[in-house]
């Protein structure tokens, strides 16, 4: 994939400039680049990853942090959330989606990216199908789910973006 399939990923789902972003297993942080391109150079984004090596390959406009999102990240208040092909390392994803609800404002949003897949292999150990992250996600206090944008892949057949809102008693969904 190059950069233009994975702006591609994030697009509908990001639709304002600025604000406070957190990539959560960014890796070397080619969607991090992704998400810079959309949120624009006014926008704060940390990349977490707990691989170290990893996050040192990234550009250094970025606030970088070592750590294991399945721990706490004292994030607070963030417009939004990207956890691109990170989301499937983890088998029970309930704690650690409601801990990325907390970290986002209300009427903040979580994007993920994954493969459309609900059996894995050594290398994606636990992905979900979208229909799956409808589920998943509402269980996890998330609303207004909706697929973004679907790529074919040479893993596992497809990879899509979807989104996902925290509730917000201010504002209606699609909003921005
Ligand atoms: C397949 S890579 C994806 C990297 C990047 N998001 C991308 O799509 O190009 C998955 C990344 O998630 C990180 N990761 C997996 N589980 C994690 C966890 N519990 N906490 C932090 N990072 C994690 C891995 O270290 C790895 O860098």
């Amino acid at each position: 994939m190059n950069h233009s399939d994975l702006v591609a990923l994030l697009e509908g789902g990001v639709n304002a400039r600025g604000g406070r972003w957190a990539d959560l297993g960014a890796g070397e942080g080619a969607f991090t680049l992704a998400l810079a391109d959309l949120v624009g150079p006014d926008a704060h984004i940390t990349a977490i990853d707990k691989d170290a090596s990893a996050l040192r390959g990234i550009s250094s406009q970025f606030e970088t942090r070592v750590a294991d999102f399945t721990k706490p990240l004292d994030l607070h208040d963030l417009d939004g959330v990207v956890m691109a092909n990170s989301l499937h390392f983890v088998r029970d994803k309930q704690p650690v989606l409601e801990a990325v609800r907390a970290m986002l404002k209300p009427g903040g949003r979580l994007i993920i990216v994954e493969y459309g897949a609900d059996r894995g292999n050594p290398w994606v150990p636990y992905p979900f199908t979208y229909p799956q992250w409808e589920k998943i996600a509402a269980r996890a206090g998330f609303e207004s789910t909706k697929l973004l944008h679907t790529i074919p892949s040479r893993w596992l057949g497809s990879m899509y973006a979807a989104i996902a809102w925290v509730p917000s008693p201010l504002q209606g969904r699609g909003s921005g």
